[in-house]
């Protein structure tokens, strides 16, 4: 109601409520390149549509005559009360959303998460180390998203810096242990992390230091091509040094992972660890039998396999399979989530909370700090409302009685 008692005297949002509009205006800021890579998606990008289609078939069935008039968005997640049911997702190389460098990527989100109290999903890929973003955060909670290296010591080490610098949880994601095919990034001759974007949480690492300070340069096979020299040319621009992106991109992920290295994971940190990328209701049982303690619902926001399932249509089936494998282990989804309402069909639909992705970057790409904040209670206010008007008191209360029975199939 605050935010509509300002319109009432005048006041202009720091960004636009409207999600179109947030994302047109953020177009507009951004550069091209990081326009393609923030906004872009696998191939077709029909599953970043299909994230979105799936949302336009769910109806809500609003409810009157209930007495809605104390409403309560908090919720508990890993033990942890949390003002509502949002996380802020983990988002790498961040600093191509917004000018000025990484000063101003990850320090005003973790200052606006700490504002709003909603939980940072620290990205393994970020753009600043994770301790200066834990000292932004101060005593908000701040979880932490694995990349599982490929390797052993660089991935304890990530963790092990992860629970010092007081992350509540580790978020492993699955489904990116090789990059999708983007081919906005692909036609601007752009590979993500080429000139060390969201290479900081790395090269600031004893045991990456290690790997990428032995490394000797490649014997030169003849002469080197005009295309190598200016990646060089361009890496030095940036201050990245080519042995720290080559390391990189051999070590930062692993293809030949299966559930049973869960286990390695599990005796090396007392987080509660969460499995991100889940979209089959058979990963979801053998991610808790392998010791996860919970699973995120999520397609990556359709950037790794076009013509994937929509991640609200996995959800259903996933949250069941949880439910009836281990109850109280938290279902968390994300993908396409845009605004309050989609918030409260996810949690119809199962989820326990929404992790935000793409709307708080183009936020902070907008109005930093005042952005991002901004971004997230113009969806916390739209969830409060929908369940006012839909005859909700609280988020525990929504479920799957609160829609219509789904129109056109899933
Ligand atoms: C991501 N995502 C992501 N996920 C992750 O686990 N680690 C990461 O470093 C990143 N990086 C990243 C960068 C960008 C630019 C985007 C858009 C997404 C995925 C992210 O956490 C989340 O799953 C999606 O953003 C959800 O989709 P929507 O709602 O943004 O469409």
């Amino acid at each position: 109601s605050a935010i509509y008692r300002a319109g009432v005297f005048g006041r202009r949002p720091v960004v636009p409520v409207a999600p179109a509009a947030l994302e047109a205006a953020a177009r507009r800021r951004m550069s091209a390149r990081g326009w393609a890579y923030i906004a872009g998606g696998a191939g077709a990008e029909r599953t970043v549509a299909a994230n979105a289609a799936a949302f336009v078939r769910r109806r809500i069935v609003p409810r009157q005559m209930v007495d809605v008039a104390q409403r309560s968005l908090a919720t508990t997640l890993l033990g942890r009360r949390l003002p509502a049911p949002l996380l802020l997702a983990p988002i790498g190389a961040l600093e191509l959303a917004v000018r000025g460098g990484p000063a101003h990527a990850e320090p005003p989100v973790a200052r606006a998460a700490r504002e709003l109290g909603v939980p940072l999903v620290i990205s393994s890929q970020a753009s600043t180390p994770l301790e200066a973003t834990a000292a932004a955060l101060g005593p908000s909670p701040r979880w932490f998203q694995l990349y599982w290296s490929r390797d052993d010591d660089v991935a304890a080490s990530l963790v092990a810096r992860a629970e010092a610098a007081g992350a509540e949880a580790i978020v492993v994601t699955l489904d990116t242990h090789v990059l999708g095919w983007r081919p906005r990034d692909l036609d601007l001759g752009y590979l993500p992390f080429a000139r060390g974007e969201g290479i900081a949480q790395y090269t600031s690492d004893p045991a990456f230091r290690r790997l990428a300070d032995a490394r000797t340069p490649a014997p030169s096979s003849g002469r080197p091509t005009l295309a190598a020299l200016r990646a060089v040319a361009t890496m030095c621009r940036h201050g990245a040094r080519r042995a720290d992106v080559e390391t990189f991109l051999d070590v930062f992920s692993r293809s030949n992972l299966t559930w049973s290295d869960l286990g390695w994971l599990r005796e090396r940190t007392r987080l509660p660890i969460l499995v991100k990328g889940v979209q089959h209701p058979d990963d979801a049982r053998r991610a808790l039998d392998a010791g996860a303690d919970g699973v995120v619902v999520s397609n990556h926001g359709g950037r790794q396999i076009d013509n994937a399932i929509a991640s609200l249509d996995a959800l259903p089936a996933v949250a069941a399979a949880v439910r009836a494998t281990r109850p109280e282990a938290p279902v968390l989804f994300d993908s396409g989530v845009r605004t309050g309402a989609d918030v409260f069909v996810a949690l119809a639909l199962g989820a326990d909370a929404v992790l935000l992705g793409r709307p708080w970057v183009y936020g902070l790409a907008l109005a930093g700090q005042a952005g991002v904040r901004a971004v997230v209670r113009h969806v916390l206010a739209e969830l409060d409302l929908t369940m006012a008007l839909a005859g909700v008191r609280d988020v525990a209360e929504i479920g799957p009685g609160a829609l219509a029975d789904e129109e056109g199939g899933g």
